[in-house]
């Protein structure tokens, strides 16, 4: 059975996606950035082990990124799941883990790496925006597309009812893309996404929501 650990920074709410879609996969530890992340009572609440490493605690990211890998390396997990994880890690961290280490990202990359991502659709007058999971290389945000979900920019849309739309799809494409990983359909080789034996993930990897929008 393949393990994971997820990191977070927060609310949680997609590693919740992940630890309730009953994949068959250990998770061995949730583990956060931030003492208050919201998240570490839930996996506390479904007996999974949780633990922080405070980035204040440290005097720099070099040396953040090396606690954090002990810990993550306790646990020796396949896949590493950056699940709200706000944090920008140093290339030794990223190379440690290539190939073996997923982000989620929402907006549809290459468009809007970084924050504010809906704002941001809708001000440029976006008609789709969505959610992208990508293996994680040193470019921020960046790394081989995995899977993306498209949703409509809505007439009058708010960033909040836009981040919300994306969000209900984000809970569906993560648990998805592990799961494709812990069955052994997806892999990074030569930096490219193998998915189901495939050079190129196919069509089933774009999710276009037909009607809960
Ligand atoms: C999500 O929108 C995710 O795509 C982004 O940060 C947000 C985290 O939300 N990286 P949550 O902590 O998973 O609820």
């Amino acid at each position: 059975m393949k393990s994971l650990v997820i990191l977070i920074s927060g609310r949680g709410s997609n590693m919740r996606s992940i630890v309730d879609a009953g994949l068959s996969a250990d998770i061995r530890a949730v583990i956060s950035n931030r003492p208050d992340a919201a998240g570490l009572a839930h996996a506390r609440e479904r007996g999974i082990a949780t633990a922080v490493v405070d980035h204040m605690a440290f005097p720099d990211r070099a040396h953040f990124d090396r606690a954090l890998a002990r810990e993550i390396d306790r646990h020796a997990p396949d896949l590493v799941v950056l699940a709200g994880f706000m944090r920008i890690l140093t290339p030794e961290f990223v190379d440690h883990y290539r190939g073996r280490m997923i982000n989620i990202h929402p907006s549809l990359l290459p468009a809007f790496t970084g924050l504010h991502t809906h704002r941001r659709a809708i001000e440029a007058g976006c008609r789709l925006a969505g959610a992208t999971v990508h293996f994680v290389t040193g470019e921020l945000d960046g790394g081989p597309i995995i899977a993306q979900a498209a949703v409509p920019v809505l007439q009058d849309d708010t960033e909040d009812a836009l981040a919300a739309r994306v969000l209900a799809q984000e809970h569906i494409l993560y648990p998805q893309v592990v799961r494709w990983f812990i069955d052994e359909r997806l892999a990074l080789r030569d930096g490219r996404v193998h998915l189901h034996g495939e050079a190129t993930p196919s069509s089933a990897a774009l999710r276009v929501p037909a009607t809960d929008v």
